[in-house]
């Protein structure tokens, strides 16, 4: 077993998931700002430490993303940030893009940027603790998108970074998201994701790059945003396996999914489907930022002083998760 593939199964392994906490500034300041709270680099570390520090981490995640500011600050207890989430038995992980910009000669839709310098920041990264890192590619549906030039840039973006990631001896975890924006129907979705994680790993052959040690995180199959229809969660769960076999070569360990915009309960719901009849040898779990965090901001927002009640809440959900990606999770258990 190679060491990528080592660290690979050590995140996503015995009912383990990721904990997406690699919002930008930008976004954190946002959804702090929706529940009231000054954004600062101490009240997103207050957070984000409230987070680290609850007792699930050790049963349910096995990797964090961070953002540079994050895996550079030190808890209120001393504690160096990526120290802390290994202490609690978990991957610190870090995401290196800079974001996605507009695409020239395409405007409506975007490109993932970061690769210039990247090589030396990833150094910098492993340093400070770092065993994998995300690069996320976003994706919009319509009649005339996403374009054959926003598939095949991203793909070839997600390809060189993953390359020099693996160089550095770290996970690359390729997120290639399509959005739920948009009234499209799943079966669009469905068609619009396969060809986007298709041609994903058309270049990471191209770049050699090991499948062993990558993580894929994409999308569910669902319908859009605005769409009229909803499809049951038992058809987002199949729709979303015939797209992942027909997309995915099998080398590849494991398949952690955004949630992007999903409740938490759907997120819970569809992956439990997903993992009971998952006909695959992938292991199937979460990378959910949202998902995981949404109802412990609202109550941290609530007494930002009652750690212990945030950490309940944020127990709980990540316990959902975990079962959920074992294919054990259920409403009642939701609500106990
Ligand atoms: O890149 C997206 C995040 O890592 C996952 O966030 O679960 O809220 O979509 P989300």
């Amino acid at each position: 077993m190679s060491d990528l593939n080592k660290i690979a199964l050590k995140i996503l392994s015995n009912g383990k998931g990721i904990l997406a906490a690699d919002e930008s500034n930008a976004t954190m300041t946002k959804r702090l700002e929706a529940v009231n709270i000054n954004s600062t680099p101490e009240s997103r570390l207050a957070f984000r430490e409230t987070l680290f520090s609850s007792e699930n981490m050790k049963e349910c995640i096995g990797g964090v993303i961070l953002y540079d500011e994050t895996i550079n600050q030190v808890s209120n207890s001393g504690q160096k940030i990526p120290e802390m989430i290994l202490a609690s038995g978990s991957v610190p992980g870090i995401k290196v893009d800079t974001g996605a910009k507009n695409l020239a000669n395409s405007f409506e839709e975007k490109i993932t940027e970061g690769l210039d310098d990247l090589r030396y920041r990833l150094k910098k990264y492993y340093e400070l603790g770092a065993r994998f890192t995300k690069w996320r590619a976003v994706y919009n549906i319509n009649n005339k998108y996403p374009s054959k030039l926003a598939v095949h840039s991203n793909a070839h973006a997600l390809a060189r970074y993953s390359a020099l990631v693996q160089e550095c001896g770290m996970v690359p975890i390729v997120e290639p998201e399509v959005l739920m924006d948009g009234d499209h129907s799943a079966d669009i979705c469905l068609i619009k994701t396969s060809e986007v994680i298709q041609k994903c790993f058309e270049e990471l052959i191209l770049h050699k790059i090991d499948l062993k040690g990558l993580i894929l995180k994409p999308n569910m199959i669902l319908d859009g945003k605005n769409s009229k229809n909803k499809i049951s969660n038992e058809e987002v769960s199949f729709k979303t396996l015939e797209c992942l076999k027909r997309s995915v070569p099998s080398e590849v360990p494991g398949i952690a999914f955004l949630s992007g915009g999903q409740s938490e309960l759907e997120a819970a719901e569809n992956l439990n489907l997903i993992s009971q009849n998952n006909n695959t040898n992938f292991i199937m779990t979460f990378s959910y930022g949202r998902a995981l965090q949404q109802s412990a901001l609202k109550t941290w927002s609530k007494d930002i002083k009652n750690i212990k009640e945030t950490q309940k809440i944020f127990n709980h959900r990540a316990k959902m998760c975990s079962l959920a990606s074992q294919g054990k999770w259920s409403k009642e258990l939701e609500s106990k």
